[in-house]
């Protein structure tokens, strides 16, 4: 979808759809009385039939009255003149772009000002409509006969403003969106490609496209003989039972000053997670495509981050590799040395994501990383603790946490803190190496962070368990959600300032 600001009156601004607030009692805004008298009290006279009450929630569509240029008006509700807060705001966004979508129109204007705010700008309006946008009009039909395919009109949004000043100012809010929304519909693509199209290799190979159209992008891709040389024995223990060669992408953008600390992103890329000898049960196997949600997602802000040029140097390390079972996997036992020269005994190989984590979060130490961030659908268990719209996040320091809280609260891409205790750390105990690879069945997302700790002692780390968030698990909206995409790229923005 297409974002852009538009300075217009209302009455004048050409639109298949034009949305226009109503808060509690059916009162209109500024913009909206004025477009209410270029068509003589038309507008009123379509909130006196009672339906559209201004109540958050409410909404409809009428073809519009006589003296304006937009050929549809969706009044939407906004609730009382208080203003929207963060969610109230989203949910009326959404709200409009669903109701946009049931209609054919091509493009919707949004009646920008008349938005009433509890402590929240237009910029901000304006990023979460691109978020709102992106999601509503999303489709995946790369496999489906002509037939079949969904299609869906809604293709730009405008964001009207009366104003020159304002313009100025949204234009940028507008880039920025418009940047996270294709990072969104990225991120989704690769999360909903199948596992026998997005292998390790694919992922390498979108990556040197990526580089290839960015100046300011290196690739640097370790093949598994390189891991070999190195000892990144634990990584490779993963893709050993599979046909398909493990890769681990290192995407370097170089938009900071020479030598500044990179913000490091470290993506989790099972392109298909069976559990290998521990093999997973069949029913919902399928969804185990998506276990490379956070590689994809890492992927995704970096294409953010080249298209919005940020002033910043940011590197991606995508940890990919398909976990397999055959008579050359990974038996339950087996032990490994990682590249750090700690030994792993794997009891069970379906806790692959941490094997290929831990060698890549040692890997990155020779970045000499500001940070360094992993993106993971780690664990089932972090499903049952926070459900499947709050990411987990755990970090070894207070003030990256803390910067990651206000990231997700603006962007409203939500995470929850989780603890990194001691008291974890010895469920990882094991009677033939340095550390098991599993803790057993109790606070299993917090034993998986305990464990990648032990790999993260060198720089400021935070862990982001993606497994509830990184998808939709069944229905009509089933697929990659693109998610944590705005909360790492509002983390990135951050740090621009
Ligand atoms: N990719 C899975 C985690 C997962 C499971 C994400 C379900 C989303 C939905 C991960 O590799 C895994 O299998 N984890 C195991 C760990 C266990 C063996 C300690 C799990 O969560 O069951
Ligand atoms: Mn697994
Ligand atoms: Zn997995």
């Amino acid at each position: 979808m297409d974002f852009s600001v538009k300075l217009s009156s209302p009455e004048s601004l050409k639109t298949g759809c034009l949305v226009v607030p109503v808060t509690e009692g059916g009162k209109l805004g500024a913009l909206g009385a004025q477009l209410d008298g270029a068509c003589n009290g038309g507008i009123k006279a379509l909130l006196a039939l009672g339906d559209i009450t201004g109540k958050a929630g409410d909404a409809g569509v009428y073809g519009a009255p006589e003296g304006m240029k937009a050929q549809r008006l969706l009044l939407l509700g906004v609730g009382n003149t208080e203003g929207l807060d963060e969610a109230g705001a989203r949910k009326a966004l959404q709200k409009a772009y669903a109701t946009a979508k049931t209609t054919k129109t091509a493009d919707l204007a949004f009646l920008l000002e008349d938005f009433p705010l509890k402590g929240l700008d237009l910029a901000w309006l304006v990023q979460r409509a691109c978020e709102s946008g992106a999601g509503a009009t999303y489709v995946f039909n790369d496999f489906k006969g002509k037939d079949k395919q969904t299609t869906i009109a809604l293709a730009k949004t405008l964001f009207v403003v009366s104003e020159k000043p304002l313009q100025k100012a949204l234009n940028e809010a507008a880039r920025v969106g418009q940047a996270i929304a294709n990072a969104m519909d990225r991120a989704k693509t690769l999360g909903n490609l199948p596992a026998n199209v997005c292998t390790p290799t694919y992922i390498a190979e979108e990556a040197q496209k990526l580089a290839d159209s960015h100046e300011k992008i290196q690739l640097t891709v370790l093949e598994e003989k390189d891991m070999r040389k190195l000892g990144m024995n634990s990584f490779l223990s993963v893709s050993a039972g599979s046909h398909q060669p493990a890769k681990l992408v290192l995407l370097e953008y170089k938009g900071g000053k020479a030598g500044s600390a990179p913000h490091v992103l470290v993506g989790k890329g099972i392109t298909f997670d069976t559990g290998g000898i521990s093999l997973k049960p069949g029913p919902d196997m399928d969804q185990m495509k998506f276990d490379m949600c956070g590689a994809a997602t890492v992927f995704a802000t970096m294409q953010a981050v080249a298209e919005l040029n940020l002033p910043l140097n940011v590197s991606a390390a995508l940890a990919c590799a398909e976990n397999m079972p055959s008579g050359t996997a990974t038996r339950p036992g087996d032990i490994v040395t990682t590249l750090s020269g700690q030994t792993v005994e794997i009891l069970n190989t379906d806790a692959e994501g941490r094997l290929v984590l831990c060698d890549t979060l040692t890997y990155v130490e020779r970045l000499k990383p500001a940070s360094v961030i992993d993106v993971a659908t780690l664990t089932g268990a972090c499903v049952i603790a926070l459900g499947n719209e709050v990411a987990g996040m755990w970090s070894n320091n207070d003030a990256l946490a803390d910067r990651l809280k206000a990231a997700a609260q603006t962007s409203q891409d939500k995470i929850w803190q989780m603890p990194l205790w001691d008291e974890y750390q010895k469920m990882l105990d094991s009677p033939f190496a340095d550390m098991a690879n599993i803790g057993g069945r109790a606070a299993g997302s917090n034993t998986a962070a305990a464990f990648l700790a032990r790999f993260t002692k060198q720089y400021e780390w935070a862990h982001l368990d993606i497994a509830g968030i990184a998808w939709v698990s069944s229905g009509p909206e089933k697929g990659a959600s693109g998610r944590p995409v705005p909360l790492l790229t509002q983390y990135l923005l951050d740090r621009c300032k």
